[in-house]
């Protein structure tokens, strides 16, 4: 029995009573860690506790959503005002234009908003929106590139990026869908100077790649090609907004796409998703401007401009206005990333590490990854048992395969030497 094991015997009958009512025994297939889950009880900053008592220091915090850690004080206070006064009201409020409003003046593209609960349907809305501004049906994405799970957006997701991704996937959703390496500007822009794409979908740092950067010039370029062909550049922060900085990677790179999707961050730890874009883009959605359907786009949610989603993104929102959280959480993440890289320089175990800002990935391989299937290249069996080994020092993060990590203002530099630490430990210890 491993250690873990002896440690998680309540988590263990949790996950046999899980696996009787949930497939897998978890609620998304990525949480299903091996040998099993360990249950969370309690989670407060970057410290998970389970069912059994151990605490873990958690470097996935919400699958990056959490930028002030789990259940912050004033986005708690927040929500706890606003529960008396309806948690889903399905009428017009205010806090959904107080939102809308603070996602306008941060974020360099938006001049209007929509919600959705979910960063994949917004992805789904954005698109359509897209398609029908530009009057073209095909799309072009980044193979690795994961935009959640919206059908015609799951495509060239895993390495060799032509299977299909999952069973029941009618082919037919995504055969107007083509994929193109990232940081390959000339493959970019030979694909869109044919004219035939409503857009280009990114994530404008590949962030499901381990947060790989744009190299200089690429956003750039794009950005010219688009102009030139009437393509529309959509950028999916879903991960990087608000998170790299107010204004998201548009902001970090100067590079204003046409529309932006939105996610994570903006709920401050509550469902949500967002698209937004020019007014004239975003109109196409209005129906007093667009009366007819055949000319409008379709666009709705039972849960669209939740109550509480609203309130808790607004305070989280608020708090990052002065910059400070970005300053801290950025010069940890540069401490991880330096720490790391002076640790695998050493020679002992090929790695490289990629990330920017509060964000870092460690690579077990030789070469800096440039796009996903450079990624894909990574030693499967080194980041197992990385992942293996910080686990029993209570290091916590998703996915067993792909090392990639999220910092939270929560988190200190004594959390940043305790991983280089055991990370330390392991480079010296690995057997291959
Ligand atoms: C870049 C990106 N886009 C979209 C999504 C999908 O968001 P959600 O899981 O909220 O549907 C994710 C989720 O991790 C993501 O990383």
């Amino acid at each position: 029995m491993s250690s873990f094991e002896k440690k998680t015997m309540k988590s263990k009958e949790l996950y046999e009573r899980a696996c009787r009512v949930l497939p897998s025994g978890v609620s998304y297939g990525i949480r299903a860690l091996p040998p099993y889950p360990f249950f969370v009880e309690e989670a407060q900053g970057v410290k998970l506790k389970d069912v059994d008592g151990n605490e873990y220091t958690d470097f996935w915090v919400g699958h990056g959503a959490l930028i002030l850690g789990h259940s912050p004080k004033r986005v708690i206070d927040a929500v706890r005002k606003q529960l008396p006064n309806g948690t889903h009201i399905g009428f017009s409020h205010e806090l959904e234009i107080e939102l809308a409003e603070r996602i306008v003046r941060n974020v360099p593209s938006a001049e209007m908003v929509r919600y959705t609960t979910s960063g994949t349907e917004a992805n789904m809305y954005g698109t359509r929106l897209a398609r029908a501004y530009a009057g073209r049906m095909k799309m072009l994405k980044i193979e690795g590139g994961w935009h959640g799970g919206y059908d015609s957006l799951h495509k060239a997701v895993s390495y060799p990026f032509t299977k299909s991704e999952s069973a029941g996937l009618n082919p037919k959703t995504t055969e107007d869908t083509d994929a193109v390496p990232f940081n390959d500007l000339d493959i970019a822009r030979k694909r869109i100077r044919s004219r035939e794409y409503a857009c280009i979908i990114l994530e404008p740092v590949m962030c499901a790649a381990g947060f790989i950067a744009p190299e200089s010039g690429y956003l750039q370029g794009l950005r010219e090609v688009c102009d030139e062909t009437g393509t529309l550049l959509v950028f999916d922060e879903v991960v990087t907004g608000f998170r790299l900085a107010p204004g998201g990677a548009q902001e970090l790179y100067g590079v204003k796409p046409d529309l932006t999707i939105l996610g994570k961050i903006i709920g401050g730890g509550f469902p949500i998703g967002a698209f937004c874009g020019p007014t004239e883009i975003m109109e196409r959605i209005d129906q007093k401007k667009y009366p007819k359907s055949e000319d409008r786009v379709a666009h709705g949610g039972t849960f669209t401009g939740n109550p509480i989603s609203m309130v808790a993104g607004c305070t989280t929102l608020d708090l990052l206005k002065d910059g400070k959280t970005y300053i801290t959480i950025d010069k940890l993440g540069r401490r991880m990333r330096d720490g790391l890289e002076d640790l695998f320089g050493r020679g002992r175990l090929p790695a490289t590490v990629t990330g920017v800002g509060s964000t870092f990935a460690i690579h077990f391989q030789s070469k800096i990854p440039r796009n996903s299937a450079d990624t894909a290249r990574n030693d499967a069996a080194a980041t197992k048992a990385y992942f293996t080994h910080m686990l029993d020092r209570g290091i916590i993060y998703l996915s067993p395969n792909v090392s990639h990590c999220w910092l939270s203002s929560p988190h200190t530099t004594e959390d940043i030497e305790t991983y280089l630490t055991a990370t330390e430990e392991f480079v010296r210890g690995y057997k291959p």
